[in-house]
Protein backbone atom coordinates (compact mmCIF):
# COMPACT_ATOMS: atom_id res chain seq x y z
CA UNK A 1 0.00 0.00 0.00
CA UNK A 2 1.40 3.45 -1.01
CA UNK A 3 1.23 6.14 0.76
CA UNK A 4 1.31 9.95 -0.85
CA UNK A 5 1.69 13.03 1.53
CA UNK A 6 -2.14 14.50 2.37
CA UNK A 7 -1.70 17.93 0.17
CA UNK A 8 0.17 15.74 -2.67
CA UNK A 9 -0.39 18.03 -6.28
CA UNK A 10 -2.19 15.76 -8.37
CA UNK A 11 -2.60 17.40 -11.51
CA UNK A 12 -2.46 17.24 -15.52
CA UNK A 13 -0.01 19.80 -18.01
CA UNK A 14 -0.67 21.32 -21.03
CA UNK A 15 0.98 24.40 -22.88
CA UNK A 16 0.00 27.48 -24.28
CA UNK A 17 0.72 26.84 -27.90
CA UNK A 18 -1.02 23.02 -27.81
CA UNK A 19 -4.07 23.66 -26.91
CA UNK A 20 -4.89 27.57 -26.90
CA UNK A 21 -5.48 28.17 -30.53
CA UNK A 22 -6.89 31.55 -30.96
CA UNK A 23 -3.53 32.39 -32.66
CA UNK A 24 -4.67 36.30 -33.59
CA UNK A 25 -7.73 36.12 -31.55
CA UNK A 26 -8.32 39.30 -29.29
CA UNK A 27 -5.02 41.33 -30.03
CA UNK A 28 -2.70 37.99 -29.84
CA UNK A 29 0.32 38.76 -31.22
CA UNK A 30 2.39 35.99 -33.17
CA UNK A 31 4.68 33.92 -31.67
CA UNK A 32 7.79 31.71 -33.70
CA UNK A 33 5.28 28.54 -33.58
CA UNK A 34 2.45 31.07 -35.47
CA UNK A 35 5.05 32.58 -38.17
CA UNK A 36 6.93 30.17 -39.05
CA UNK A 37 4.94 27.17 -39.46
CA UNK A 38 2.55 29.54 -41.55
CA UNK A 39 5.36 30.12 -43.77
CA UNK A 40 6.35 26.89 -44.24
CA UNK A 41 9.85 27.16 -43.01
CA UNK A 42 8.55 25.10 -40.20
CA UNK A 43 8.88 21.42 -41.07
CA UNK A 44 5.18 20.27 -39.39
CA UNK A 45 4.00 16.70 -40.12
CA UNK A 46 1.52 17.24 -42.65
CA UNK A 47 1.82 20.86 -42.89
CA UNK A 48 -0.07 21.10 -39.44
CA UNK A 49 -0.60 24.17 -37.87
CA UNK A 50 -1.79 25.59 -33.87
CA UNK A 51 -4.35 28.10 -35.33
CA UNK A 52 -7.28 26.40 -33.65
CA UNK A 53 -5.49 23.28 -31.84
CA UNK A 54 -7.98 22.18 -29.54
CA UNK A 55 -9.50 25.56 -29.14
CA UNK A 56 -8.87 26.20 -25.44
CA UNK A 57 -9.58 29.80 -25.86
CA UNK A 58 -12.75 29.48 -26.67
CA UNK A 59 -13.60 26.14 -24.42
CA UNK A 60 -12.06 26.84 -21.30
CA UNK A 61 -14.63 27.12 -18.86
CA UNK A 62 -16.32 23.40 -20.22
CA UNK A 63 -12.54 22.20 -19.64
CA UNK A 64 -11.97 23.13 -16.35
CA UNK A 65 -15.37 21.76 -15.42
CA UNK A 66 -13.63 17.85 -16.96
CA UNK A 67 -10.70 18.58 -15.02
CA UNK A 68 -12.95 18.74 -11.89
CA UNK A 69 -14.63 15.67 -12.98
CA UNK A 70 -11.29 14.06 -12.90
CA UNK A 71 -10.76 15.80 -8.89
CA UNK A 72 -7.41 17.17 -10.28
CA UNK A 73 -6.38 19.44 -7.66
CA UNK A 74 -4.03 21.13 -9.57
CA UNK A 75 -3.41 21.96 -13.46
CA UNK A 76 -0.21 23.55 -14.76
CA UNK A 77 -0.66 25.55 -17.89
CA UNK A 78 1.76 27.90 -19.50
CA UNK A 79 0.90 31.68 -20.39
CA UNK A 80 1.40 32.95 -24.02
CA UNK A 81 4.07 35.69 -23.97
CA UNK A 82 2.68 37.26 -26.82
CA UNK A 83 -0.88 37.10 -25.78
CA UNK A 84 0.13 39.02 -22.93
CA UNK A 85 2.60 41.43 -24.79
CA UNK A 86 2.41 41.66 -28.60
CA UNK A 87 5.57 42.20 -29.57
CA UNK A 88 7.20 40.54 -26.46
CA UNK A 89 7.80 44.61 -25.09
CA UNK A 90 5.79 47.31 -25.09
CA UNK A 91 1.73 47.70 -24.98
CA UNK A 92 -0.48 45.21 -22.99
CA UNK A 93 -2.76 43.55 -24.40
CA UNK A 94 -5.21 43.53 -21.56
CA UNK A 95 -7.85 40.76 -23.38
CA UNK A 96 -4.43 38.20 -23.09
CA UNK A 97 -4.29 38.85 -19.51
CA UNK A 98 -8.13 39.04 -18.96
CA UNK A 99 -8.18 35.84 -20.34
CA UNK A 100 -5.46 34.27 -17.93
CA UNK A 101 -7.09 35.86 -14.63
CA UNK A 102 -10.58 34.10 -15.49
CA UNK A 103 -8.89 31.11 -16.01
CA UNK A 104 -7.32 31.13 -12.79
CA UNK A 105 -10.69 32.38 -10.64
CA UNK A 106 -11.96 29.48 -12.83
CA UNK A 107 -9.85 27.23 -11.64
CA UNK A 108 -9.47 28.40 -7.96
CA UNK A 109 -13.72 28.38 -7.64
CA UNK A 110 -13.41 24.56 -8.68
CA UNK A 111 -10.30 24.01 -6.05
CA UNK A 112 -7.85 23.77 -8.26
CA UNK A 113 -4.59 25.64 -7.46
CA UNK A 114 -2.86 26.74 -10.87
CA UNK A 115 0.75 25.77 -11.71
CA UNK A 116 1.68 28.60 -14.25
CA UNK A 117 4.68 28.04 -16.63
CA UNK A 118 5.90 31.16 -17.71
CA UNK A 119 8.02 30.19 -20.61
CA UNK A 120 7.03 26.87 -22.76
CA UNK A 121 8.95 27.55 -25.59
CA UNK A 122 6.82 30.43 -27.92
CA UNK A 123 9.00 33.25 -28.26
CA UNK A 124 6.78 36.03 -29.62
CA UNK A 125 8.18 36.34 -33.41
CA UNK A 126 8.61 40.50 -32.70
CA UNK A 127 11.62 39.50 -30.72
CA UNK A 128 13.20 36.75 -32.82
CA UNK A 129 13.43 39.47 -35.54
CA UNK A 130 15.84 40.95 -33.12
CA UNK A 131 17.40 37.82 -32.25
CA UNK A 132 15.76 35.96 -29.87
CA UNK A 133 17.51 34.15 -27.27
CA UNK A 134 21.27 35.57 -28.46
CA UNK A 135 19.97 38.98 -27.52
CA UNK A 136 20.79 39.78 -24.76
CA UNK A 137 18.47 42.22 -24.21
CA UNK A 138 16.05 39.13 -24.04
CA UNK A 139 17.07 38.90 -19.73
CA UNK A 140 15.32 42.20 -19.09
CA UNK A 141 12.52 41.45 -22.21
CA UNK A 142 11.71 37.99 -19.74
CA UNK A 143 11.93 40.15 -16.76
CA UNK A 144 9.26 42.97 -18.02
CA UNK A 145 6.90 39.84 -19.37
CA UNK A 146 7.01 38.46 -15.82
CA UNK A 147 6.60 41.81 -14.43
CA UNK A 148 3.23 42.16 -16.40
CA UNK A 149 2.13 38.25 -15.42
CA UNK A 150 2.94 38.48 -12.27
CA UNK A 151 1.03 41.74 -10.64
CA UNK A 152 -1.82 40.20 -12.96
CA UNK A 153 -1.78 36.90 -11.35
CA UNK A 154 0.09 37.18 -8.15
CA UNK A 155 -2.54 36.88 -5.81
CA UNK A 156 -4.05 34.03 -7.33
CA UNK A 157 -1.20 31.64 -8.58
CA UNK A 158 1.30 29.78 -5.83
CA UNK A 159 3.37 27.76 -8.56
CA UNK A 160 5.36 29.40 -10.94
CA UNK A 161 7.90 27.60 -13.05
CA UNK A 162 10.22 30.14 -14.98
CA UNK A 163 11.50 28.01 -18.20
CA UNK A 164 9.81 24.68 -19.65
CA UNK A 165 13.05 22.40 -20.97
CA UNK A 166 15.31 24.89 -21.76
CA UNK A 167 16.89 21.16 -22.55
CA UNK A 168 14.41 21.11 -25.81
CA UNK A 169 13.77 24.89 -26.73
CA UNK A 170 17.76 25.14 -26.88
CA UNK A 171 18.66 21.29 -28.34
CA UNK A 172 15.45 20.68 -30.82
CA UNK A 173 14.82 24.58 -31.71
CA UNK A 174 17.96 26.04 -31.74
CA UNK A 175 20.92 23.44 -32.91
CA UNK A 176 19.18 20.34 -34.10
CA UNK A 177 16.54 22.58 -36.26
CA UNK A 178 13.59 20.53 -35.84
CA UNK A 179 11.66 22.94 -33.37
CA UNK A 180 11.03 26.76 -34.14
CA UNK A 181 13.13 28.79 -35.18
CA UNK A 182 14.35 25.70 -36.84
CA UNK A 183 18.04 27.14 -36.49
CA UNK A 184 21.42 25.23 -36.42
CA UNK A 185 23.63 27.46 -34.24
CA UNK A 186 27.44 27.25 -33.44
CA UNK A 187 28.40 26.37 -29.84
CA UNK A 188 29.73 29.48 -29.67
CA UNK A 189 26.40 31.04 -30.15
CA UNK A 190 24.78 28.62 -28.05
CA UNK A 191 26.93 30.08 -25.11
CA UNK A 192 25.25 33.61 -25.24
CA UNK A 193 21.98 31.70 -25.68
CA UNK A 194 22.52 29.12 -22.21
CA UNK A 195 23.94 32.54 -20.37
CA UNK A 196 20.54 34.73 -21.29
CA UNK A 197 18.43 32.10 -20.88
CA UNK A 198 20.29 31.46 -17.06
CA UNK A 199 20.35 35.57 -16.74
CA UNK A 200 16.63 35.48 -17.42
CA UNK A 201 15.77 32.71 -15.39
CA UNK A 202 17.23 34.83 -12.02
CA UNK A 203 16.13 38.03 -13.20
CA UNK A 204 12.65 36.25 -13.64
CA UNK A 205 12.64 34.63 -9.74
CA UNK A 206 13.46 37.80 -8.51
CA UNK A 207 10.29 39.52 -10.15
CA UNK A 208 8.12 36.79 -8.91
CA UNK A 209 9.98 36.93 -5.15
CA UNK A 210 8.91 40.63 -5.07
CA UNK A 211 5.68 40.56 -6.58
CA UNK A 212 4.09 36.85 -5.52
CA UNK A 213 5.48 37.15 -1.74
CA UNK A 214 4.62 33.40 -0.29
CA UNK A 215 4.96 31.86 -3.94
CA UNK A 216 6.97 28.46 -4.45
CA UNK A 217 9.34 29.15 -7.30
CA UNK A 218 11.42 26.32 -9.65
CA UNK A 219 11.62 25.71 -13.26
CA UNK A 220 10.75 22.38 -15.47
CA UNK A 221 13.79 20.71 -16.87
CA UNK A 222 13.91 17.49 -18.27
CA UNK A 223 17.34 15.53 -19.20
CA UNK A 224 18.27 11.81 -19.81
CA UNK A 225 17.87 9.80 -16.53
CA UNK A 226 19.96 6.81 -17.21
CA UNK A 227 18.98 3.44 -15.17
CA UNK A 228 21.10 0.88 -13.42
CA UNK A 229 20.85 -2.71 -14.89
CA UNK A 230 19.98 -3.78 -11.14
CA UNK A 231 19.92 -2.32 -7.66
CA UNK A 232 23.28 -3.22 -6.43
CA UNK A 233 24.74 -0.10 -5.15
CA UNK A 234 27.86 0.24 -7.77
CA UNK A 235 25.16 0.16 -10.75
CA UNK A 236 22.83 2.50 -9.03
CA UNK A 237 26.14 5.07 -8.59
CA UNK A 238 27.30 3.94 -12.31
CA UNK A 239 23.51 5.16 -13.30
CA UNK A 240 23.89 8.28 -11.30
CA UNK A 241 27.24 9.54 -12.75
CA UNK A 242 25.79 9.08 -16.03
CA UNK A 243 22.48 10.82 -15.76
CA UNK A 244 25.31 13.75 -14.24
CA UNK A 245 27.39 13.80 -16.94
CA UNK A 246 27.19 15.74 -20.63
CA UNK A 247 24.55 13.00 -21.77
CA UNK A 248 23.48 13.04 -24.82
CA UNK A 249 24.91 16.12 -25.33
CA UNK A 250 25.90 19.00 -23.49
CA UNK A 251 22.83 21.10 -24.34
CA UNK A 252 20.62 18.27 -23.41
CA UNK A 253 22.05 17.05 -20.23
CA UNK A 254 20.37 18.04 -16.98
CA UNK A 255 23.85 19.46 -15.53
CA UNK A 256 24.38 22.11 -18.60
CA UNK A 257 21.14 23.57 -16.45
CA UNK A 258 20.76 22.30 -13.33
CA UNK A 259 24.18 23.11 -11.81
CA UNK A 260 24.49 26.84 -12.39
CA UNK A 261 20.50 27.50 -11.37
CA UNK A 262 20.62 25.25 -8.28
CA UNK A 263 24.73 24.51 -7.38
CA UNK A 264 25.66 28.38 -8.80
CA UNK A 265 28.40 26.95 -10.69
CA UNK A 266 29.33 24.98 -14.06
CA UNK A 267 28.75 21.11 -14.49
CA UNK A 268 31.87 19.78 -13.69
CA UNK A 269 32.78 18.76 -16.77
CA UNK A 270 32.11 21.83 -18.87
CA UNK A 271 35.50 23.38 -17.92
CA UNK A 272 37.66 20.62 -20.12
CA UNK A 273 35.00 20.10 -22.53
CA UNK A 274 35.01 24.42 -23.60
CA UNK A 275 37.86 25.77 -21.74
CA UNK A 276 37.82 29.37 -23.06
CA UNK A 277 34.48 29.17 -25.09
CA UNK A 278 32.51 28.83 -21.79
CA UNK A 279 30.30 31.32 -21.03
CA UNK A 280 31.66 33.82 -19.09
CA UNK A 281 29.70 34.97 -15.53
CA UNK A 282 31.03 37.64 -12.58
CA UNK A 283 29.93 36.72 -8.67
CA UNK A 284 26.78 38.84 -9.00
CA UNK A 285 25.56 36.90 -12.20
CA UNK A 286 26.10 33.50 -10.53
CA UNK A 287 23.99 34.65 -7.33
CA UNK A 288 21.66 36.16 -9.38
CA UNK A 289 21.19 32.83 -11.61
CA UNK A 290 21.28 30.48 -8.60
CA UNK A 291 18.91 32.35 -5.98
CA UNK A 292 17.20 29.64 -3.84
CA UNK A 293 14.17 27.70 -5.48
CA UNK A 294 11.69 25.79 -3.55
CA UNK A 295 11.09 22.79 -5.82
CA UNK A 296 13.05 20.25 -8.36
CA UNK A 297 10.66 20.02 -11.03
CA UNK A 298 11.38 17.68 -13.75
CA UNK A 299 9.58 16.72 -17.19
CA UNK A 300 10.26 12.55 -17.10
CA UNK A 301 8.99 10.28 -20.11
CA UNK A 302 11.90 7.50 -20.28
CA UNK A 303 15.45 6.59 -18.68
CA UNK A 304 17.99 5.63 -20.71
CA UNK A 305 18.42 1.62 -21.13
CA UNK A 306 21.54 1.78 -22.04
CA UNK A 307 22.51 -2.12 -21.34
CA UNK A 308 21.20 -2.99 -24.71
CA UNK A 309 23.90 -4.19 -27.06
CA UNK A 310 22.54 -6.62 -29.33
CA UNK A 311 22.35 -7.68 -33.08
CA UNK A 312 19.78 -5.42 -33.85
CA UNK A 313 22.04 -2.23 -33.21
CA UNK A 314 19.44 -0.57 -30.54
CA UNK A 315 20.36 2.82 -29.14
CA UNK A 316 20.83 4.15 -25.34
CA UNK A 317 16.98 4.11 -25.29
CA UNK A 318 16.27 0.47 -26.50
CA UNK A 319 16.48 -3.41 -26.45
CA UNK A 320 15.19 -5.85 -28.44
CA UNK A 321 10.96 -6.00 -27.92
CA UNK A 322 11.11 -3.49 -25.15
CA UNK A 323 7.84 -1.72 -24.45
CA UNK A 324 7.25 1.49 -26.24
CA UNK A 325 4.68 4.10 -26.87
CA UNK A 326 2.87 5.06 -30.25
CA UNK A 327 6.36 7.48 -30.95
CA UNK A 328 8.47 4.92 -29.68
CA UNK A 329 9.67 5.82 -26.49
CA UNK A 330 10.53 3.44 -24.16
CA UNK A 331 8.47 2.37 -21.60
CA UNK A 332 10.63 2.29 -18.28
CA UNK A 333 8.34 2.70 -14.91
CA UNK A 334 11.23 2.80 -12.31
CA UNK A 335 12.97 5.73 -14.02
CA UNK A 336 10.21 8.00 -12.18
CA UNK A 337 12.07 6.56 -9.25
CA UNK A 338 15.29 6.84 -9.90
CA UNK A 339 15.30 10.40 -11.23
CA UNK A 340 13.77 11.56 -7.81
CA UNK A 341 16.29 9.79 -5.83
CA UNK A 342 19.12 11.26 -8.11
CA UNK A 343 17.75 14.92 -8.26
CA UNK A 344 17.06 14.93 -4.53
CA UNK A 345 20.19 13.39 -3.33
CA UNK A 346 22.00 16.18 -5.88
CA UNK A 347 20.07 18.92 -5.21
CA UNK A 348 18.40 18.83 -1.74
CA UNK A 349 15.21 20.12 -2.80
CA UNK A 350 11.37 18.38 -3.13
CA UNK A 351 10.77 17.12 -6.10
CA UNK A 352 7.68 18.32 -8.51
CA UNK A 353 6.93 15.75 -11.24
CA UNK A 354 5.96 18.48 -13.62
CA UNK A 355 5.15 16.11 -16.93
CA UNK A 356 5.10 12.14 -17.63
CA UNK A 357 3.46 10.60 -19.85
CA UNK A 358 2.33 8.37 -22.95
CA UNK A 359 1.20 8.53 -26.56
CA UNK A 360 -0.94 6.18 -28.27
CA UNK A 361 -3.37 6.75 -30.83
CA UNK A 362 -7.04 6.42 -29.05
CA UNK A 363 -9.81 7.30 -30.93
CA UNK A 364 -13.60 7.33 -29.96
CA UNK A 365 -15.18 3.36 -30.00
CA UNK A 366 -18.14 1.90 -31.27
CA UNK A 367 -19.64 2.00 -27.82
CA UNK A 368 -18.78 6.02 -27.75
CA UNK A 369 -16.04 5.04 -24.83
CA UNK A 370 -12.02 5.60 -25.61
CA UNK A 371 -10.74 2.65 -24.13
CA UNK A 372 -7.21 2.97 -23.45
CA UNK A 373 -5.31 0.00 -21.66
CA UNK A 374 -2.02 0.70 -22.47
CA UNK A 375 -1.61 4.29 -21.30
CA UNK A 376 -3.78 3.26 -17.80
CA UNK A 377 -0.71 0.57 -17.34
CA UNK A 378 1.69 2.90 -18.25
CA UNK A 379 0.80 5.19 -15.76
CA UNK A 380 -0.19 2.53 -12.90
CA UNK A 381 3.66 1.38 -13.55
CA UNK A 382 5.01 4.80 -13.57
CA UNK A 383 3.09 5.95 -10.48
CA UNK A 384 4.38 3.10 -8.76
CA UNK A 385 7.83 3.92 -9.09
CA UNK A 386 7.32 7.26 -7.89
CA UNK A 387 5.57 5.57 -4.83
CA UNK A 388 8.70 4.09 -4.26
CA UNK A 389 10.58 6.74 -3.97
CA UNK A 390 7.59 8.56 -1.82
CA UNK A 391 8.04 5.77 0.59
CA UNK A 392 11.83 5.82 0.81
CA UNK A 393 11.75 9.17 2.34
CA UNK A 394 12.06 11.63 -1.15
CA UNK A 395 9.74 14.30 -0.94
CA UNK A 396 7.89 14.52 -3.81
CA UNK A 397 4.71 17.53 -3.83
CA UNK A 398 3.30 16.50 -6.66
CA UNK A 399 2.32 14.78 -10.25
CA UNK A 400 1.35 15.98 -13.69
CA UNK A 401 0.88 14.22 -16.22
CA UNK A 402 1.23 15.28 -19.62
CA UNK A 403 -1.22 15.89 -21.31
CA UNK A 404 -4.91 16.51 -19.87
CA UNK A 405 -6.30 16.74 -23.74
CA UNK A 406 -4.77 15.44 -27.06
CA UNK A 407 -3.24 18.44 -28.64
CA UNK A 408 -0.53 19.86 -31.11
CA UNK A 409 2.58 17.73 -30.55
CA UNK A 410 4.82 20.30 -32.09
CA UNK A 411 7.03 18.58 -34.85
CA UNK A 412 4.71 15.80 -34.87
CA UNK A 413 1.58 17.69 -35.47
CA UNK A 414 -1.74 16.20 -34.60
CA UNK A 415 -0.90 12.36 -35.35
CA UNK A 416 -0.08 10.92 -31.66
CA UNK A 417 -2.42 11.40 -28.49
CA UNK A 418 -1.09 11.88 -25.44
CA UNK A 419 -4.28 13.14 -23.76
CA UNK A 420 -6.04 11.91 -20.83
CA UNK A 421 -9.10 13.87 -22.71
CA UNK A 422 -9.77 12.62 -26.30
CA UNK A 423 -10.27 15.31 -28.76
CA UNK A 424 -12.08 15.18 -31.95
CA UNK A 425 -10.30 17.68 -34.13
CA UNK A 426 -13.28 18.40 -36.11
CA UNK A 427 -15.57 18.64 -33.95
CA UNK A 428 -13.70 19.94 -30.48
CA UNK A 429 -15.66 17.10 -28.89
CA UNK A 430 -14.13 15.97 -25.80
CA UNK A 431 -14.55 12.40 -24.41
CA UNK A 432 -12.71 11.35 -21.05
CA UNK A 433 -10.57 8.13 -21.71
CA UNK A 434 -10.85 5.31 -19.77
CA UNK A 435 -6.99 6.74 -18.16
CA UNK A 436 -9.16 9.64 -17.07
CA UNK A 437 -11.24 7.71 -15.33
CA UNK A 438 -8.94 5.46 -14.29
CA UNK A 439 -6.76 8.67 -12.76
CA UNK A 440 -9.85 9.97 -11.08
CA UNK A 441 -10.52 6.70 -8.91
CA UNK A 442 -6.32 7.26 -7.79
CA UNK A 443 -6.80 10.95 -7.29
CA UNK A 444 -9.46 10.18 -4.92
CA UNK A 445 -7.61 7.30 -3.23
CA UNK A 446 -4.65 9.76 -3.02
CA UNK A 447 -3.08 6.80 -4.63
CA UNK A 448 -3.84 4.38 -2.20
CA UNK A 449 -4.60 1.98 -4.45
CA UNK A 450 -2.03 1.89 -6.68
C1 LIG B 1 7.79 17.91 -23.46
C2 LIG B 1 7.13 19.24 -23.66
O1 LIG B 1 7.23 20.05 -22.54
C3 LIG B 1 5.71 19.14 -24.17
O2 LIG B 1 5.42 20.36 -24.75
C4 LIG B 1 5.60 17.98 -25.13
O3 LIG B 1 4.37 17.95 -25.79
C5 LIG B 1 5.79 16.70 -24.36
N1 LIG B 1 7.09 16.72 -23.72
C6 LIG B 1 5.68 15.43 -25.19
O4 LIG B 1 6.64 15.42 -26.18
Amino acid sequence: MYVFPKDFLWSASTAATQIEGGWNADGKGESIWDTLVHDGTGKIAHSENADTAIDFYHHWREDVALMKEIGLNAYRFSISWSRVLPEGTGPVNEAGLRFYRDLCDELLRNGIQPLVTLYHWDLPTALYRQGGWKNPAIADWFARYVEVVSRALGDRVKYWLTFNEPQMFCGLGLKLGVHAPFEHNTDADMMTVTKNILLAHGKAVQVLRKNCPGARVGLAPTGDCCLPRDDSPEEVERARQRSLSPYPNYLMSNTWWADPVFLGKYPAWARERFGEQLYPMTEEEWALVSQPLDFYAYNCYQGTVDFAADPAGYDDYGYQGCPKTANGWNITPQVLYYASKFWFQRYGLPILITENGCAQQDFVMLDGKVHDPQRVDFLHRYLRGLARAVDEGVPVLGYSYWSLFDNFEWAAGYDIRFGLIHVDYKTQQRTLKDSALWYRDVIAANGINL
